[in-house]
This record gives structure tokens, sequence and C-alpha cells, in this order.
């Protein structure tokens, strides 16, 4: 049956089709450690106590009527609050938008500020802006980003591509690597968008900055987060922020997003979040806006959350680290923030004991799933080339043991690669 062009040429995502296979394996009775969703395992990481019996208690208040287009007061009341304190942002509750989880805010602010054909700029590896700028019919500018940065953009990078564009989109901590922005390098990121600002004329659109720190919650260690208003204040006018708590509190099913910015664009935003009806529920709202201002709570369930999640991370690179050792073709960047560790298993055009040759990283996961029984993400699934041998691991989803006990079985399987 014919549907719009639109709908046809959208992309499906690669990380379905790698859980297709594990669901096939685990249909035969495989059981195989899925590194592969940026989702956590709610028996293994629950949402903080006091929120579930919010969320309970406000639906036993009835709390089930069409929320505000804007969101609940209370709650933008109190995201000002949190922002304020854990971030020294200064937003009022009119700068701010809740919606249900943060990608209707993403795609609000595409819809808000980029026109069809204009040029979005971002980088790759990274979630998710190929398939917006294909909704939007914007032409999407990868900017490849190198290992020795962390995978993360440099002003170097993205310069040549800034000129006219009407959106840049960045990230930190990133999906899909799990680093973030040294303060040097987003300055000099900040000062390419406002001298590019500064050559724009009255009736033109400005270069649009869209930062999502929905990780920025969860750095560790050292590891401090910045974001481009902070640094450079001047760009208050210019930078549309992307957060909430999905990935902070866990709560990836609870559907709370905040984004804030310019009080223009976000009134914009709150029309098309309205045409599309992607509010949060009002019941998770009244919840989300009680818990996230008790500051004790709150702090204790990221203590707790950021050091199990930091252990799997520590343990899957330092594994890695011991096969890099022992002269394994595998390497892994150090974990800064969120729930990712990159990893470069760089085994192709090598042979499996059946005789396939591994022909690129798609190829290198897929015999890992079936030897290994261990599942990850290629950085191609991020918009990087095929040929690029690092992957996702995404450890929200096992347990500390299930990652430990897969190391041994990664060494043994790509012993068998010649
Ligand atoms: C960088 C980034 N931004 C936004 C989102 C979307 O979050 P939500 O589940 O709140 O829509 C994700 C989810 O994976 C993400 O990784």
């Amino acid at each position: 049956m014919k549907v719009s062009a639109l709908a046809e040429n959208l992309r499906g995502s690669e990380i379905i089709k790698i859980a297709g296979e594990i669901n096939e394996l685990k249909r035969q009775g495989q059981n195989i450690a899925n590194l592969t969703i940026g989702d956590y395992d709610s028996n293994i990481y629950p949402i903080p106590a006091e929120l579930k019996q919010g969320i309970v208690d406000a639906y036993a208040d009835n709390q089930t009527n069409y929320p505000p287009a804007d969101g609940v007061l209370l709650l933008r009341e109190s995201v000002s609050v949190f922002l304020n304190k854990r971030l020294g942002l200064d937003y009022k509750p009119n700068q701010i938008l809740i919606s249900g989880g943060s990608r209707p805010l993403i795609y609000s602010t595409y819809l808000a500020v980029v026109d069809e054909g204009d040029k979005v700029v971002f980088p790759a590896p990274s979630w998710n802006n190929n398939h917006y700028c294909d909704l939007l019919k914007a032409e999407g500018v990868m900017v490849q980003t190198k290992p020795e940065n962390n995978f993360m953009p440099t002003a170097d990078e993205l310069r040549p591509h800034i000129k006219g564009a009407a959106l840049l989109a960045l990230c930190s901590p990133l999906n899909p690597t799990g680093t973030m922005f040294h303060k040097k390098d987003l300055e000099e990121i900040c000062d390419m968008v406002i001298a590019e600002n500064k050559t724009r004329i009255a009736d033109q659109k400005p270069l649009y900055f869209l930062y999502d720190q929905i990780y920025s919650q969860l750095t560790f260690g050292d590891n401090q987060h910045f974001d481009p208003v902070t640094l450079r204040p001047e760009l208050k006018d210019y930078v549309i922020f992307i957060d909430g708590a999905s990935k902070c509190f866990a709560a990836t099913g609870v559907r709370v997003g905040w984004g804030f910015g310019p009080a223009g664009v976000i009134d914009n935003m709150k029309a098309i979040v309205g045409h599309m009806g992607a509010w949060s529920p009002k019941a998770e709202q009244v919840a989300m806006a009680k818990y996230i201002v008790e500051d004790d709570k709150v702090n204790g369930y990221l203590d707790t959350l950021k050091s199990r999640v930091q252990a799997s991370l520590n343990a899957l690179h330092n594994g890695f680290q011991e096969l890099k050792a022992d002269g394994f073709n595998v390497d892994s960047i150090a974990p800064m923030g969120a729930i990712y560790l990159t990893l470069k298993i760089d085994y192709s055009s090598k042979t499996t004991p059946d005789g396939t040759v591994l022909k690129d990283s798609a190829d290198i996961n897929f015999y890992l799933i079936k030897e290994a029984k261990i599942a990850f993400v290629p950085f191609s699934a991020f918009g990087t080339d095929d040929s690029v041998n690092w992957f996702r691991a995404s450890v929200g989803a096992c347990t500390l043991e299930d990652i430990e006990q897969a190391i041994p079985r990664i060494r043994v399987a790509l012993s068998k690669l010649v």
C-alpha cells in the first residue's frame, strides 16, 4: 500500500535489527549479555522509591486530566530551582517546557528553528540527529570525530560547515561514547557560534544551538559538566537545552523531559508539542515536581546510581584494557559520564572458524553475539562509516556480574579469529 514519500524513505533503527538477532537467540534459549539498548532494566535499576510513591499518590488524587500545554507550573518551578542549584543556570518557568520525555523536545526544537533544506550540523557518532533531519527534509551535515578527541567534536572540525547553518546539535555527556566536552573545547565552539551569528543580518535566522545534556547528572569522578550558556552568557538567546528525568532517575518509561531556552522559541515549541499531544502524563509531572527538589533524596539516589553504573563501565573498560595488554586488537576509552563505554574491536577482514571473513563492524558484532553471547552497537548505527571498528556498550540493562562473566567469553571468541 502506497504511503507518503517521507514514510517510505525513513530509515529504521539499526539497533532494532540487532535486537531482532538477540531476541531470536534468546528464543532458542541462549543467554545473551545485551549491551545494546540505551535503557535500564528497571528490576536492576528501579526509579527512586519516593518518585514511584509520588506517582501512585498523584493517580490516587485523580491528577489524570490534560496537563497545561507547557507543563504543570509546579514542575516548571521545580525544574527552575533544580537547574539553578545543580548547574548554576538561571531559567524562569516561562523559559521551560515539559514534554513526554526528551524526544518531543528535540523534535520540536528542529521544527521550531529548521526549515526544509536548511543545514543542520552535528557530529558522528551522535544519537538520532540524522533521523530528525530526515523528518524535516533538512540537510544533515555529519562531522566525523576522532578517537584521540574521545569522539567529541572540536571547533576546528565544525567550523568549515557552520556558515549559513540553521542549527548546531551537540550533546555532552555524549550518547554513544560516554565521553564529555572539556571546558576549553566547548568554549572554542561557543566562540565559533558567536562569531557566525555576528555575520547574520537582522531578518536572517541566527545559528541556533541545541545542547542535549540529558546525562549531565551522570558524570564520574572529577569529570565536570560544562554548558554553553554558563561559559558564554551571550549565547542565551540561541541555546535550546534538552534535559529530563529519563536517564538520571532511570525513569525512561516515566516520560518526563524538560527543555529550556529563549522564551520566544520555547513558546513555539510549546505550540508544536501541543499539536502532537506529546505532553508528559500529568500524574508523573506532579510527582516529579515534588521529587526533584528533595535534595537529600535526589543526591542519595544519584550517588548510588552513578556508583553502580560506573562499576559496570569500569569492569568492562578494565577487561578490555587487559585484553589489549595481552595483544588483542581492542581498546576502550575511560568512562566519563552517561551509561556508555566506547570500545574498539578491530577484527575486520579476520576469518571465523567456519571460514567467514568479517567485513565490517556489523559482522564483528554479529560474530560476538553468536560466539561470545554479548551484543554491542557499532558506531555505524550512529553515523560513522562501516569501516570504523568502534562500538557502544550500554550497561544499564545488565548486572555487574553479567559483564564480568562476559569478558572471558570475548577473549575466547576473539582468539578463534585468524
Ligand atoms: C542523548 C539523548 N537525548 C535524548 C534522549 C531521549 O530521551 P527520552 O527517553 O527522555 O525521550 C536519549 C535517549 O536515549 C539520549 O540518549
